[in-house]
């Protein structure tokens, strides 16, 4: 029956309107190119007839191709599968099929289903007579066409079998040799679903399914595997079936501290131009010094460049000034016996001279001619040395000489800077910097700047600012990425918009245990990333959240991005950016050790403790002029209360505990800002006597 191994294939679209004008029929067409374009060379479409919604006319046409020598190995109808009074194709079929197959209908209306509940309102059915297997398909060109691709790939393989080919040989590969070369996936549950979604997606689905009803869903679309065993709500369970507490485990500050360490991504080395951009960075490379600093032998006061005996004799003469070397390039005579330079302060030693007399040590003798110029000076030392005020080449920096380590950072102090520009560096091996996208999350968020009043509820955005600044601060380049609002969808796209921009996105806002917390479940189901923490025990910023998640970068390798969930209430969120975030940055960056600074500090007054979490009180440390460093806290410590943190240099490390630490305890601060000072007055310089 089939020449080659090419199926052929009729089509019968059934439509009173189309019998009439030929012109208003889509569908025949759309699914010749189905057969053409995704039929993997399988298909030969024979014909396209167009009939009336009318039963002895479909069945005379069907049959004509099922029954007798030119009978065709497959026949797809489009149209007349609806609920109207008019619609007759499955009445038409179903009495001319010898078998039915229930699982061709199943496999359609499944498929269609994921599109569109309105896939029920279609009636298809489905079936061998003779040796042609029949299927009807809806008659909207968008439906027909999905309904033929669900089931395409396994059409060859049911076609030989009605056409009768031998099914023990049909069969010897086993199923996997057959979902092979039907190019289906596996057999297991979880592979047909990702069969199922990849078929859907491929072929735009939230586009309406074309019934004439519309159907707006925005699906999330999964490109990842839920990752091994999300802990995170399902959203889509609804409030009521959520969990009543958080289900990652509460960790120690320490803890969430290595698995940030953990699983930040090793820096990056680039190279980098030697410029001020570089302040802040971390060389990775030891840098060595190609030229010698100083490059000549060079003057270090004003005088005269001379031969000085070496045979013990006197020094002293009056001597012939036979040129000049001032500290500009450019050629200078050698100085001959009996002669002098007149040299300055970083000049060359012309060539021949061995020593440098100070202006000081001599006396003008006599003028030239035009009394411009100094003709003889005498010098009034004895014994001049050999060396004496000269800087020799390398003396500060020799060639080969290591002169900054890989690791060092350039600091905005300028000594690093100066030392790579002395050496004539243009370019350095740095580690590269991450850059960060900051995002606010909540559908109660307006942006701070919104002219007019509040509605009720509504909440002005000062996270997103004031993370910004603080991260700009620190010396990284920063994204803002707007406000995302608590759907699912929105929040999906655009995490994984910013994926594509940023190496570290911070959020905050939607990590308590609020109905609405979608981040997690997001990070978790839809990026495929895993949550490293999720709440950590610490006064405030309980609710932190650490996640990365996998992506291939522009070159295709696998990297991990990092996702920092921030506490909505503002102080929380800036205590643990400086807590949490900043390490993170500064293992991304090379920058070590991580970090803010430690330094032991004592207190000005008495501290209650909080009786179950450590506490990172925000504290003003001041240096007193004893040398005292002291820290008094910045006032009522709510984590909501955002005037906690004006002023506020430190974050003081209490312990957990039940009693109150008494004026003049020592304990740990991390110093956010810088130390302030206690003086009022200028300090006097000691008296050198
Ligand atoms: C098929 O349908 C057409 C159009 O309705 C009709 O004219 C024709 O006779 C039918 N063919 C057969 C073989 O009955
Ligand atoms: C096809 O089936 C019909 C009805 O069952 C029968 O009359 C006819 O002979 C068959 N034709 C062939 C070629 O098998
Ligand atoms: C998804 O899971 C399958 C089967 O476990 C695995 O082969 C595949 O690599 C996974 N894909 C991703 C993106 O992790
Ligand atoms: C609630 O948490 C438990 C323990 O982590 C987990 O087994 C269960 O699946 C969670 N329930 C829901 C609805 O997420």
């Amino acid at each position: 029956m089939s020449d080659a191994g090419i199926l052929k294939a009729k089509i019968l679209v059934v439509s009173t309107t189309a019998s009439k004008d030929p012109s208003t029929d889509a569908s025949g067409g759309i699914l010749t190119n189905v057969f053409e374009t995704e039929g993997a060379g399988k298909w030969k479409v024979e014909e396209v007839k167009i009939v009336g919604d009318d039963v002895l006319e479909i069945q005379r046409n069907v049959t004509a191709w099922t029954d007798g020598e030119n009978a065709v190995n497959l026949i797809i109808s489009t149209g007349g599968t609806g609920f109207a009074v008019s619609d007759t194709t499955p009445e038409a079929i179903t009495p001319l099929l010898h078998k039915q197959a229930p699982g061709l209908v199943h496999g359609m209306l499944a498929a269609s289903l994921a599109v569109t509940p309105f896939a029920l309102m279609s009636r298809p059915v489905a079936g061998v007579r003779n040796k042609t297997i029949i299927v009807t398909l809806p008659g909207s060109p968008k439906g027909a066409k999905e309904n033929l691709q669900s089931i395409l790939k396994l059409l060859p393989h049911a076609c030989s079998q009605a056409a009768g080919a031998d099914s023990r040989a049909l069969h010897a590969g086993g199923i996997k040799k057959l979902e092979k070369d039907a190019g289906v996936g596996g057999s297991s549950t979880k592979a047909s679903n990702s069969h199922n979604h990849n078929h859907l997606h491929s072929h735009g689905h939230s586009h309406g399914h074309g019934h004439g009803h519309s159907h707006g869903h925005s699906m999330p679309v999964r490109h990842t595997n839920v990752s091994e065993n999300p802990k995170s709500n399902d959203p889509s369970l609804g409030p009521s079936r959520r969990n009543r507490s958080s289900p990652y485990p509460m960790l120690s500050v320490d803890d969430a501290l290595k698995l940030i360490e953990e699983h930040t991504p090793s820096p990056q080395v680039i190279k980098a131009k030697v410029d001020g951009g570089l302040v802040g960075s971390v060389l990775a490379e030891d840098v060595t010094a190609t030229e010698a600093v100083p490059a000549y032998r060079a003057s270090i006061v004003d005088g005269y460049a001379v031969i000085a005996p070496t045979d013990g004799a006197s020094s002293k003469g009056t001597f012939p000034v036979a040129s000049i070397s001032h500290a500009t390039p450019g050629e200078i005579e050698p100085l001959e016996a009996g002669q002098i330079t007149r040299i300055t302060t970083g000049a060359p030693l012309p060539p021949g001279a061995n020593s440098v007399v100070m202006v000081e040590d001599t006396v003008l003798k006599t003028l030239t001619d035009d009394g411009a110029e100094e003709k003889e000076v005498e010098i009034l030392a004895e014994d001049v040395k050999e060396g004496e005020n000269i800087r020799e080449i390398g003396s500060d920096i020799k060639t080969g000489e290591v002169i900054l380590k890989k690791g060092e950072e350039i600091s905005a102090v300028g000594g690093e800077l100066g030392l790579l520009a002395s050496v004539g560096r243009a370019e350095v091996s740095i580690f590269k910097k991450p850059v960060i996208g900051v995002l606010s999350t909540g559908d109660e968020i307006v942006e701070h700047s919104r002219p007019g009043g509040l509605k009720l509820g509504e909440v002005r955005d000062c996270n997103r600012p004031t993370i910004t600044s603080a991260i700009r601060g620190w010396g990284f380049d920063v994204v803002d990425l707007g406000i995302a609002r608590d759907k699912p969808g929105a929040l999906e796209e655009t995490l994984r918009d910013a994926l594509r921009k940023v190496d570290v996105i911070i959020t905050s806002g939607g990590v308590s245990m609020g109905e609405l917390d979608l981040l997690k479940p997001t990070i978790e189901r839809s990026l495929g990333g895993t949550i490293h923490f999720g709440r950590v025990s610490m006064k405030p910023g309980k609710p932190t959240t650490f996640a990365t998640v996998p992506v291939k970068d522009n070159s295709g390798n696998r990297v991990n991005k990092v996702i920092f969930s921030l506490p909505g209430n503002p102080v929380s969120a800036v205590v643990t950016l400086h807590l949490f975030v900043l390490p993170s940055l500064h293992h991304f960056s090379g920058v070590s050790p991580a970090g803010l600074p430690r330094i032991s500090v004592v207190l000005e007054h008495e501290f209650r403790l909080d009786p179950q979490r450590p506490e990172y009180h925000r504290a003003i440390v001041t240096m007193n002029r004893n040398g005292l460093v002291t820290a008094s806290s910045t006032g009522g410590q709510r984590s909501s209360k955002v005037g906690s943190l004006k002023s506020a240099n430190a974050l003081l490390c209490m312990p957990a505990g039940k009693e109150t630490l008494p004026h003049g305890t020592r304990v740990d601060a991390l110093l956010m800002g810088h130390i302030r000072s206690g003086l009022t007055d200028p300090i006097p310089f000691p008296n050198p006597n």
